[in-house]
Parts: C-alpha cells; structure tokens; sequence
C-alpha cells in the first residue's frame, strides 16, 4: 500500500466525552513523537455537537478520520455522523465502543461506519487502522483503473470516451472534496467526478465503489487536490441518514429531531466536565432535574412560537441549551437573595437564550467571532434582540427572560454587544447567562489548548465583564464542590 502523505493541518477527530480516553491518546500521540515537524495527522478532541459542526467547517483543516463515542447519547451522536456527512463527506467514520452497541451490521454500513473499535483505543492503533484498505477486490481496483486510465491526467484535454462525462456539466451544482479526506474510506457513498484542465466534469466512480489509496495517491501526484460529488447526491443521502437514524432509533417521529423527555441526553459533554473537575453527583443530578423541569415549561411555550418549536427540533441548540441551563443551576445557588419565581425565570432564560441562532451556519451557532465573515457578524451580533423579539412574540415568557435574552451578551464597562446598548450596568440574569457562555467557551478552548485550565481563566478574567454576585457564585461553585 502507498503510504498517503499528510498535509500539515491532517487531523484524527475523536467526538468523546471521556476526558481520560482523550488525554491517553493525546499522550500516545506525542510520546509517538507527535507535535512540531511530525507530518501524522494531530489528534483533535470535541464533546458536543455544536463543537463538531464548527471543528468541520474550520478552514484548512483535512480530517483523515473520525472517531464518534455513541456515549454522547441518542440522538447527539447520530447528529454528529449526519454533521461529518454534511460538512466532509468521504471522510471515514468509526465508532467507539465502550459496551455492547445495538448496531446491525447493515445499518453500520448504510450510516457510512468503516469500523467499530473496542476501547481503549491507542492514537497509533487508530491511525494505522483508519488508513487500512481492506474489503477492496481486484476487481474493484481494476474497475477503477479503467476509469482512470479513461481520465488520464488532470492536463489531459478530455476523457477517452463519451460515456463518462458528468450528465451536468453545471459546477454550481457540485461541491468538492477533498482528496485526503477520502483515502480511508472502503467505499464510496457518491458518485465522484474529476474536474479536468478543460474544467469539463468527468466522473471516476460510481457510489459503492472503492477508490483505492493509490488511485488517490496517483491524482496527488498529477496535482489534483479535491474530487467533486454532486451537491443533490449529498442532500439524498443525507435524508436517508436520516431514515437509517429514525430507525435505529425505533421513533417515528425522532428522525436527527428531538423529544424534551430525555432532556439529560443532551448534557453529556457538560456533565463530564462536571464530573472531572469534582462537582459532586447530587449537585450535578438537582442541577438535571432542574433543567427537566425548566424543559417542561420550555415544551408549553413551544405551542405558541414556531421559533421555539424549531429550537428544541435542533439537536446542536438543544445542547447548548442544556449546557447553560445546566451551569446556571450550579451558579445559581450562590447567589443570595433569589425568590423561587426568579429561579423559574432563571432557567427559562438560559433555556432560551440563543433562540435566534437556530438554523445559522455552524460558525453564528457556536458563537466564534474569530471564525465568522463579515455577513456571519451581522447576523450574530443581531441575535439577542431578534431572539428577545421573538421570545416577546410567544406566550407566556416573562418580560424578565425577554429583556435577559436581549441582553445576554452585554458586558460591564460597555464590553460586548449590541454596542448601542452598551451600560455600565448590566440586568444580574443577563449577567449570568453571560458568564455560563464565557465559561462554556473557555471549556471548549481546553479542549484544543492542552493545558488550559477554563476554571482558573474565568476566575482571573470574569471580574472585568460581570458584576460581583455573579462572578462570587462561579468562583464559589467551583471551590465548594
Ligand atoms: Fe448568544
Ligand atoms: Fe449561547
């Protein structure tokens, strides 16, 4: 086999909640030598869907494979396949397994899982595997090299025979992937195209074929960088993920959609996090049931707001939802002088408070400023007032939660948005919505910036955005545990 040679940027994605597993293959990576100079592709880490989304949308990044943990729960960890089918399709997807997984083999290969590992799982382990090429025939391989012989080189003016032009030669309707991204996988979901110098479309391979490491290796050689599949052969096999997911699922009615019933489903990433840094489980399981019940008020607002119908249909805002409901319980407690009816309120808010983010590209939903284009900054500094209109618009929310939505991402000294609100003062619900964000934030740059400690960076920058009830209640949460 022709060993592929990595880009600078290749990665592994492991999609896991389990901080330990992700440091042990962290350590595997670099006591194998991984780090500076090291051309193997950099182990990457994410917990959450919303996580994913923006991770696969990053520029300059080729995943060479993904590795999902069905731990993060039905239905994130379908959502997340669907993701890496959406955002790199080809790319080759495993699971991990910690016990029995209820996965027949059919259904594996029909949501496009090249493997299921066994944990633990060592980073040369899930390396060499990935790039294994297993299950392709002779046959396959000379199939392909007919077709490929038929393109000759991407120089080459045009295919030797008429049958193998793309039935459109329209390129908006196609979308290009890249050819690291395909090299492990055993087969192909799409039909995949060559653009030629002529920039005239051929296609190289049908859907269910293999495109073997070498055949990739040779399109390197003859500088092509990406294939190209058609956008609507995405888009079918997206809905058919779906179908596959729905019934997996054994729920009509669940596609990659959702119930609020089994809300906790949708905390595992936070509650991990939880876990890790010692809070204890009965102050994480008041904080659960609390989110169950704030859910429940959530599902009666629903009957009067499309916009938040479409909120708890959205598994990546589902999540988040769940993660800042979650945090504020915890914080909450520590701050003195809050009525029952403001508590209520609390959750309410934090359930609520990204409502204008669902249905946004992934960079707008995971709030990354420093990923967005000028357009995605519009529309992110625009969504706490279009989310307090349309919370204003539904029955039953509380002017309170109205005017905290609004007001979620302003900070003290006139810092965050919308800047023509900008106060020195700052509604202390608002606030803390505020501070769950930030932290989640800081949670999420941990898991890239090994060694960063999310708890310790609030501690030292809080002071300077929120006021000193809020900022007391982080600080005494975390040192209470
Ligand atoms: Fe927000
Ligand atoms: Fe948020």
């Amino acid at each position: 086999m022709v060993a592929p040679s990595f880009t600078r940027q290749a990665r592994l994605l492991f999609v896991d909640p389990d901080e330990e597993f992700c440091s042990f293959i962290w350590r595997d990576y670099t006591e194998a030598g991984g780090g500076a100079g090291d051309t193997n592709p950099v182990p990457v880490f994410c917990d959450s869907l919303r996580d994913v989304q923006v991770r696969l949308v990053e520029p300059r990044c080729e995943y060479h494979a993904i590795f999902v943990n069905p731990s993060l729960g039905d239905p994130v960890w379908q959502a997340v396949l669907r993701a890496a089918h959406r955002y790199c399709p080809g790319v080759p997807l495993y699971l991990l397994s910690e016990r029995g997984l209820r996965l027949r083999q059919s259904e594996a290969d029909e949501l496009g899982i090249c493997g299921i590992f066994k944990k633990p799982l060592s980073y040369s382990k899930a390396l060499s595997a990935s790039m294994q090429v297993e299950g392709r025939t002779l046959e396959d391989e000379a199939r392909v090299d007919a077709r490929i012989e038929a393109v000759g080189t991407p120089e080459a003016a045009r295919p030797r025979s008429h049958e193998h032009e793309a039935e459109s030669q329209n390129l908006s309707e196609y979308m290009e992937v890249n050819l690291g991204a395909i090299a492990g996988a055993p087969r192909s979901h799409f039909d995949l195209y060559v653009q030629l110098s002529s920039g005239r479309l051929v296609r190289v391979l049908h859907a269910g074929d293999v495109l073997a490491a070498e055949r990739i290796e040779g399109y390197r050689q003859r500088g092509l960088k990406a294939l190209c599949i058609r956008k609507v052969d995405q888009e079918k096999y997206l809905s058919f993920c779906d179908g596959i997911i729905s019934g997996i699922m054994k729920d009509d009615k669940a596609q990659v959609s959702v119930k609020l019933s089994n809300i906790s489903k949708y905390g595992a990433s936070t509650l991990s996090f939880l876990k890790s840094v010692g809070i204890e489980d009965a102050t994480i399981d008041r904080a659960v049931r609390y989110v169950e019940q704030t859910a429940q008020v959530v599902e009666q607002i629903a009957r009067s707001s499309e916009d938040v119908s479409r909120l708890i249909a959205d598994v990546a805002s589902l999540e988040h939802s769940v993660a800042v409901s979650t945090l504020a319980a915890l914080f909450m407690r520590h701050i003195g002088g809050m009525n029952p009816a403001l508590i209520a309120t609390v959750g309410l808010a934090a359930f609520l408070h990204d409502v204008a983010l669902v249905g946004e590209s992934p960079e707008v939903q995971n709030e990354s400023e420093v990923l967005m284009t000028p357009e995605q900054l519009i529309v992110y500094h625009a969504h706490p007032d279009v989310g307090a209109r349309m919370l204003a618009r539904a029955k039953g929310v509380p002017e309170m939660v109205i005017s905290a939505v609004g007001d979620h991402h302003l900070r003290r000294r006139r810092g965050g948005f919308p800047v023509e609100r900008a106060t020195d003062e700052v509604n202390r619900l608002a606030e803390l919505i505020g501070l769950c964000h930030d932290f989640l934030a800081a949670v999420q740059r941990s898991k890239v910036e090994r060694g960063f400690d999310p708890v310790e960076y609030l501690s030292a920058t809080a002071p300077k955005s929120f006021s000193e009830p809020v900022v007391d209640a982080f600080v005494r949460t975390f040192a209470a545990k």
